[in-house]
């Protein structure tokens, strides 16, 4: 039986200490939201899109704010990202909201990060109902505090049912970790087999990432501008396509989604392949 999410009282001045609100989104909606799916190609549409969500601190220091209120104000994008996304009936979204690097940030930030995550994870049901959403998370999820496991499990559990979009938050992730973690998952199988038995291939440590159950990654965006992975996906973002915006995380408005798989439409994705029209000689 699913236990309800917590609705614990939370301290003034606390990400969560503000009232729930009717959920609002600035997600394009009627016939603006029409005229923007009508210049994408729906055969084209990435299976799986995953986003790198950067620059939330800059965007504070420029308004002379803490870094956190940069955090915060990235939730709204979160919400008309995801909301938008479902939308358009992409299969797979997945934010990295939390690498297993940032816990060397200040203690303050961290703590603000995680109760940000718990107050996103009770205000956001109604979204996830509406659009039959799908929370997953990946990442070593067992060593975030015992809080957020608790509310991520529910919100996991409550939302298990529904058929739409799967929505990946990376948490506490890293792609180096996740492959260490998929090799000591194959040697612990491998263990009590005779050892002929043991195959190394690409397909067996597939099998055992975190995403296992989902496509690789068509297209990998990050906002701020930075040209780097971050230790995210490796192995998966083998063949993903890659865009840069400098928008900052918290100005990511739908209109810079939609420009993103536009471009990603104009692409041609080979996989080390040549094109099917190529000559031959
Ligand atoms: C990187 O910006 C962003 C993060 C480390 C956290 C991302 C979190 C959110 C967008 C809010 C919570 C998300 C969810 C899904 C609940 P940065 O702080 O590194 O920015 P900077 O590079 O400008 O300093």
């Amino acid at each position: 039986m699913p236990r309800a999410p917590k609705t614990k009282a939370t301290p003034a001045g606390s990400p969560g200490a503000a009232r729930p609100q009717a959920i609002k989104t600035d997600a394009p909606a009627g016939a603006e939201f029409e005229a923007l799916r009508a210049r994408l190609d729906p055969e084209r549409m990435p299976r799986h899109l995953a986003i790198i969500m950067d620059g939330n601190g800059r965007w504070a220091r420029r308004r002379h704010l803490p870094r956190v209120a940069g955090h915060r104000a990235g939730i709204a994008a979160v919400r008309s990202t995801v909301e938008t996304c479902a939308r358009l009936g992409l299969p797979v979204l997945t934010l990295y909201a939390f690498s297993a690097e940032n816990w060397k940030r200040p203690r303050l930030e961290v703590g603000f990060l995680m109760r940000l995550l718990r107050e996103y994870l009770r205000r956001e049901l109604p979204l996830l109902r509406r659009h039959q959403i799908r929370l997953e998370a990946i990442g070593r999820l067992r060593e975030l505090p015992p809080r957020v496991r608790d509310d991520l499990e529910n919100t996991c559990r409550l939302t298990a049912g529904h058929a739409g979009m799967r929505l990946v938050l990376a948490l506490n992730y890293g792609g180096r970790a996740e492959l260490v973690d998929a090799c000591a998952a194959l040697l612990r199988r491998a263990r009590p087999r005779a050892r002929k038995d043991f195959e190394l291939s690409e397909a067996a440590i597939q099998a055992h990432l975190y995403t296992a159950h989902l496509p690789d990654p068509d297209l990998i965006l990050r906002t701020s501008g930075e040209l780097r992975l971050s230790n995210f996906l490796l192995w998966q973002s083998a063949y993903a396509e890659f865009w840069v915006t400098p928008v900052l995380w918290p100005d990511f408005r739908p209109r810079d989604l939609f420009e993103a798989l536009l471009e990603y439409q104009r692409r041609e994705r080979r996989y080390g392949g040549v094109p099917p029209e190529s000559d031959l000689e």
